[in-house]
């Protein structure tokens, strides 16, 4: 029986044999945030020296990133990547994800949004049927925070502030519980669309085109 480290490592490895055939001199790889994400990092030493380099959605992966020696471009100085590599707090058959339970989601919208491909890593345990029972991360602007919590819990959500964190952005995160999302893209736009919102954690209007779940018996890919 393997561990949940060792199914995230198996997650990790799985995208740095996804990525080989797009490694080039040219090449930029956009990499996520979190414990999956640390894991492909860490891989992502196999490539030192034969791409560009990496753009890192926080200021966490692009501490490990250095620390091995890989470069870390700024996105300004970047106009493409061939794929973007992290995980998912939850990720539906549809490959719609609920993301930022490591706070760094709007950097992740970001990045993954100039990459042609979204490719997710995670341990089988993250797929469900239905995005919502992992509280719904939002990054709030600090001023806005308790008319957002006001507007969260009128969309039926219980919205609870993420004390003592700081987004790299020097935003505030409230983590949504309770929700019912039965459309994702719809409840992004509409989330997103609240003024004092950065952005929230739902990955639906632009979700993941892979995803390389490790389970017990082996790597299953949704695409
Ligand atoms: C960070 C994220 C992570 O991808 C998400 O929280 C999953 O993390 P982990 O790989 O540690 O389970 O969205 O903002």
């Amino acid at each position: 029986m393997l561990t949940q480290q060792q199914l995230k490592q198996q997650a990790a490895d799985a995208a740095l044999d996804y990525i080989d055939p797009f490694v080039g001199p040219d090449v930029v790889i956009g990499v996520g945030t979190g414990s999956t994400a640390d894991l492909f990092i860490d891989g992502l030493v196999r490539f030192k020296g034969r791409v560009r380099g990496a753009v890192a959605s926080s200021e966490r992966s692009a501490a490990r990133l250095a620390a091995h020696g890989i470069t870390v471009l700024d996105l300004n100085d970047v106009a493409d990547m061939p794929v973007y590599v992290d995980g998912a707090d939850e990720i539906d058959p549809a490959l719609n994800m609920v993301k930022g339970g490591g706070g760094a989601l709007t950097r992740e919208k970001i990045v993954a949004s100039v990459a042609k491909r979204f490719v997710c890593i995670a341990d089988e345990s993250k797929l469900v049927d239905r995005l919502g029972a992992f509280p719904l991360p939002v990054e709030v602007i600090p001023m806005a925070r308790e008319a957002l919590a006001r507007r969260l819990a009128a969309l039926g959500g219980q919205p609870v502030w993420r004390q003592g964190f700081v987004t790299d952005n020097g935003n505030i995160i409230l983590d949504v519980a309770g929700l019912t999302i039965k459309d994702p893209a719809a409840f992004e736009a509409e989330v997103n669309n609240i003024p004092g919102v950065v952005t929230c954690g739902l990955f639906a209007r632009a979700g993941a085109d892979v995803a390389l779940l490790a389970t017990q018996g082996g790597i299953r890919r949704l695409d």
